[in-house]
């Protein structure tokens, strides 16, 4: 670890958690060249299954299509068994992960989130190249405004104002990349010249329809003075669309 420079030193919030958390990632960041574990949630309100029951067989089903359906495209959503045990689900990898990077992502969160979650109808996890997310609720094509958080740089820039203004303007030109002109993907990637460089990368989950897309990416890149503010780095990520930007390139060019 004591390679790492400060410069990718990070921290996290829950930015819709009623007491904000700061905690240092700096074990994330050993594995952060490959695939960082990023955070988790299981939720409660869906109630929970036992185990042994259609529920947990169903959602099984799904985990397994999805890890069949999802590393060929980067995208797949899924519907298992009948009402009321009937499970939802959604993995997407990033855009710019190779199927393979996908497949072994979602070998990792898969295990991952049914240890952390073992008896919750519904749950999240995200890692650097893949989120997995699955609800007794038929959530699809809808923002998720419940799941949201945000990491940043410890370091600040030496001039936030302008800063902070072509972070933002970089952030706006790749949504309207990311949604426009017919862009099944709905991820981009970019770069601005700023007297140095800055890199920036947004992407949404494909169950969205564009305008949805664009709508989620508006919502986040709204929250960078309360994220990121004169940051280095940051992120804001969510169930249905996250943004990263940073001012080493951080982006997959294979
Ligand atoms: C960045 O600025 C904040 C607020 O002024 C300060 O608390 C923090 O220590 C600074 N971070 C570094 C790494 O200098």
């Amino acid at each position: 670890m004591s390679s790492l420079s400060s410069s990718k030193r990070m921290v996290w919030l829950p930015i819709l958690a009623l007491a904000i958390q700061l905690l240092s990632i700096q074990n994330v960041l050993c594995q952060s060249q490959s695939n960082a574990f990023l955070y988790h949630k299981c939720s409660d309100i869906e109630g929970s299954f036992t185990s042994k029951s259609t529920y947990e067989s169903n959602l099984n089903n799904l985990f397994s299509q999805l890890s069949y359906k999802v590393p060929s495209t980067g995208f797949a959503t899924s519907s298992t068994g009948n009402t009321p045990d009937n499970v939802n689900g959604l993995a997407l990898c990033r855009g710019d992960a190779s199927s393979s990077d996908c497949s072994s992502c979602l070998a990792t969160a898969i295990p991952e989130i049914s240890k952390r979650c073992p008896n919750n109808k519904a749950g999240i996890i995200w890692y650097d190249n893949c989120l997995v997310k699955y609800s007794s609720t038929n959530f699809f094509g809808r923002i998720d405004y419940e799941n949201r958080f945000a990491l940043y740089n410890v370091n600040n820039v030496s001039d936030p104002t302008s800063f902070n203004t072509q972070t933002r303007d970089l952030l706006t030109e790749l949504t309207k990349t990311a949604t426009t002109g017919g862009n099944q993907k709905l991820f981009a990637t970019g770069e601005k010249n700023i007297g140095k460089k800055l890199y920036g990368l947004v992407q949404c989950t494909r169950d969205l329809r564009s305008g949805s897309c664009k709508a989620c990416l508006d919502g986040i890149i709204g929250e960078l003075p309360n994220c990121c503010d004169g940051k280095e780095g940051g992120r804001v990520v969510g169930g249905s669309c996250n943004f990263r930007y940073e001012i080493y390139p951080f982006v997959k060019t294979a």
